[in-house]
């Protein structure tokens, strides 16, 4: 196999900094430099970089310069490195496709793991690309199912962050898959073979919570025995899953923020604080936003966790996918109770799309394992699913034009109905435009007036591949 090829984007030339000399003794590693993205050579045109890395520097380079090189290759892995006070800005950085950010004073220290994480997992991504395309199964991504566009909007934006150095904060009503994402971003990550530690803050009564989190020296108060390690400290190299982050009391907040800044603690009784590298994944059903607003939360521990911010849609905002959903666990239900998969009647399964499900996910595998267990055949209809249920979906069939892909959006307000509508725009004109140029992406770039770049971005989204319409004369139609 070839040597990794990698182009170093920065605005002072190769001596910019000293990094340049840590990426030479990188060998034998092909390295090449240039002043700017629409320099000398075309980096879309060159067959073959398999990372960049560009230099930010004030003045000089802005987000525009990620934006063109994204646009310039989209599959290119990007490695920012850049001297940002901001938070803000740095999350902008990732939005905008950068695959991880890293500090310019830690640039020496980190950009050698950065650098073989980030190819070791554009590569994973290149062959999990081409073995899905090959076995053709339902959209599934980690433990999720589903493959509604903003889910797949997840599953995007869990890949692209997974593998940074970035502390996250995952919103979502009850049962939407807050620990699901997670688990996610932790596989995902360098630190896959570190523990996972999750730990519930609603769950542990507040006088507890302290020495469970940061441990306690022998002494500390009565009862403490022995020196006990907490479970900031057990995550150590890992993740550790704060689950119902807003739950915790004001005085733990101010001791959490300070482990996000420094990565330092201080156990309970102890003189001298210890190191920790933690990677935080935060979770919350509540409006932190709301809550920082009236004094419950430190806005400053909210700006340091905000950084990343992965909203799940609730289930009924994602369209087929209860359908799916519902398929999937009683296909598994059925062989746990060693009988045939259930299926739905039309019926019980337009109850299931108009239905609400405020308790999401966990509620639908609840109500399908119910129904299996009371359903007399294998079919499952609207008299085994609850009452309740039944009646409240009831009510949404009659209130809007039944059997509509939009139907289960219309309980939400405007925004929530317009993105639905979009997205199935989206995805339609898409799947017709790829399909009519035969997958070659800049033939639909100019046809729809969209630059290159925007239209991979989009396409990406989607989960539509061009290269699948490739040369498919059955599938494509005459322009
Ligand atoms: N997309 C999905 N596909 C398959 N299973 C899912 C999906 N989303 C959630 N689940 C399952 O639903 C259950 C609830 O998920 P999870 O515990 O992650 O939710 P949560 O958002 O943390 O909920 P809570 O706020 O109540 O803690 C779990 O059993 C999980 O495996
Ligand atoms: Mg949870």
């Amino acid at each position: 196999m070839r040597q990794p090829r990698i182009v170093i984007v920065d605005p002072a030339g190769p001596n910019g900094l000293a990094y340049s000399k840590l990426v030479a003794r990188l060998q034998p590693l092909e390295v090449r430099h240039t002043t700017s993205v629409a320099d000398d050579m075309d980096i879309a045109q060159d067959d073959g970089f398999d990372l960049a890395i560009l230099v930010i520097r004030s003045g000089r380079t802005t987000i525009k310069t990620l934006d063109q090189l994204v646009e310039a290759d989209p599959d290119l892995p990007i490695v920012v490195i850049g001297n940002e006070d901001d938070e803000e800005a740095v999350g902008d950085y990732l939005r905008h496709g950068a695959a991880t950010y890293l500090p310019v004073e830690n640039a020496d220290r980190d950009l050698e793991g950065a650098l073989v994480e980030t190819l070791t997992t554009s590569r994973q991504r290149a062959a999990e690309k081409t073995l899905r395309r090959a076995i053709e199964r339902p959209y599934s991504f980690e433990d999720f199912l589903g493959e509604s566009p903003p889910m797949k909007a997840v599953y995007t934006l869990i890949e692209r962050v997974a593998t940074n150095f970035v502390d996250i904060l995952v919103t979502g009503e009850t049962g939407t898959g807050k620990e699901l994402v997670a688990q996610a971003i932790h596989r995902r990550s360098r630190r896959k073979d570190a523990p996972f530690v999750p730990i519930d803050c609603g769950a542990i009564p507040d006088t507890l919570l302290e020495s469970e989190l940061f441990g306690h020296e022998r002494g500390a108060f009565t009862g403490a025995d022995a020196r006990r390690i907490g479970l900031i400290e057990v995550a150590d190299g890992g993740t550790l899953f704060l689950d119902e982050v807003a739950e915790l009391p004001p005085a733990l907040q101010a001791k959490l923020l300070r482990v996000l800044q420094e990565r330092r603690l201080r156990r309970v009784g102890a003189r001298k604080e210890t190191p920790v590298d933690v990677r935080i994944v935060a979770a919350t059903s509540r409006d932190l936003d709301a809550m920082v607003g009236n004094g419950t939360f430190r806005r400053d521990l909210f700006y340091r966790i905000n950084v990343v911010r992965i909203s799940l849609p609730p289930l009924r905002q994602r369209g087929d996918d209860i359908g799916l959903l519902a398929e999937f666990f009683a296909s598994r239900t059925g062989r746990e109770m060693g009988r045939t998969a259930g299926r739905f009647s039309t019926d019980a399964y337009q109850v299931l799309r108009h239905y609400s499900w405020p308790g999401n996910v966990r509620e639908l595998h609840n109500v399908v394992r119910r129904a299996m267990a009371l359903a007399p055949e294998d079919v499952i209809d609207v008299d085994d699913l609850p009452d309740e249920i039944v009646a409240a979906a009831g009510k949404n069939v009659r209130s809007v034009f039944a059997d509509s892909e939009k139907a289960s959006a219309e309980s939400s307000g405007f925004f929530a109905q317009r993105a639905a509508h979009v997205a199935e725009f989206e995805q339609e004109y898409l799947q017709e435009l790829i399909k009519q140029v035969r997958g070659d992406v800049s033939a639909a770039a100019r046809k729809a007036q969209v630059p290159r770049g925007t239209l991979y971005r989009l396409l990406k989204s989607h989960a539509i591949d061009p290269s699948r319409f490739r040369g498919d004369v059955n599938q494509s139609q005459p322009e």
